[in-house]
């Protein structure tokens, strides 16, 4: 498949990493199938786009025009033989668990087209060992956007062992149609670049807390206003999903060892089904909006 011939996207998952690509995708001007599992899913992934071309339009910073039109492109589906039928290309963005996206990866294989291209959203999940399900390894590859994935630029392309030239190519001219940077990992090593330096800060920050070496407040003060970020630790965590962030640990432990052990802390936070922004509530609370109870 060549870029250029690229018209319809598929994107499995309608989190907030799946609904931000459908809402990139539209805004560029392809034609989007948005799936997930459940009905209401895929309605409050639909209803996000929607709120967020709203917000972009508002502030001028797209057309009412251009936001109606790239809401009249998203199809919103349950079953997955309709989201991959016509797809030229298939973006995953489905839970941070390689059994889960196996599966997934198992089922669009028999439903879609031949020429699609399969780009996998993982955060840290092996590419290579992802394309090994797939009759089609050579067509697959690693575009892992950032959240909010409207405002966020960068794009990570990454090369499993198996991607050929074209489809890295094609992707990567996909990102830049997407009106981003793509930026080529050629090595499918765990947590690829961001992941790996940004995931293991956050979970410092949440060793020093299990330690009472500091605070919540403390940490993105200093993250924030004397490091340079642009959210604290905490902050960013909970915008990224605390859930996410330890699934990665979870992954980057078990590969690459003990300097990678999630912090208890962290562990904790994540029993307490507290994932961040998303819930509602994570080392913030924003229903309160003050994030007052954090240590
Ligand atoms: N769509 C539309 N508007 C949005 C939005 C979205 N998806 N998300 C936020 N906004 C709006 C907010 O509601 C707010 O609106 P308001 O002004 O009316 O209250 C406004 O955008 C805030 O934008 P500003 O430009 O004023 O604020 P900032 O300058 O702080 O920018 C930011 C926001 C771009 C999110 C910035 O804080 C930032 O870059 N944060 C870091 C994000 C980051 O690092 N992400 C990567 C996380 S790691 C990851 O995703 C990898 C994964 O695999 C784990």
């Amino acid at each position: 498949m060549e870029f250029e011939d690229i018209e319809t996207v598929a994107v499995l998952g309608a989190g907030n990493m799946g609904h931000g690509i459908a809402e990139v995708a539209a805004l560029a001007g392809y034609d989007v199938f948005l799936r997930d599992i459940k009905e209401e899913f895929v309605q409050n992934g639909y209803d996000q786009i929607v709120w967020s071309l709203d917000k972009l339009a508002e502030k001028e910073q797209i057309s009412e025009e251009d936001a109606e039109a790239a809401e009249e492109r998203i199809t919103p589906v349950v079953p997955v033989e309709e989201a991959v039928a016509d797809a030229d290309v298939v973006i995953e963005a489905v839970p941070e668990k390689m059994e889960i996206k196996k599966d997934v990866y198992n089922e669009v294989e028999e439903h879609a087209p031949d020429r699609a291209l399969f780009a996998t959203n993982t955060s840290s999940l092996s590419i290579t060992e992802l394309s090994e399900v797939t009759e089609r390894p050579e067509q697959f590859c690693g575009m892992h956007f950032f959240n909010p994935p409207v405002r966020m630029q960068l794009v990570e392309v990454i090369s499993g062992k198996h991607s050929s030239e074209e489809t890295l190519s094609a992707v990567e001219e996909l990102a830049e149609a997407f009106g981003k940077t793509p930026v080529r990992v050629h090595k499918d090593s765990p947590g690829f670049i961001v992941n790996r330096i940004l995931v293991p800060l956050m979970n410092e920050a949440c060793w020093m807390v299990s330690e009472e070496d500091a605070t919540v407040a403390e940490i993105d003060s200093t993250t924030k206003f004397d490091m340079g970020l642009p959210m604290g630790a905490f902050e960013l965590a909970d915008l990224t999903g605390i859930d996410v962030i330890h699934h990665v640990l979870e992954y980057l432990h078990e590969v690459l060892g003990d300097a990678y052990e999630p912090a208890p802390f962290l562990a904790e936070t994540v029993e307490t089904e507290n994932y961040g922004k998303k819930s509602g509530k994570g080392f913030y609370d924003y229903e309160d909006g003050d994030g007052a109870d954090v240590p």
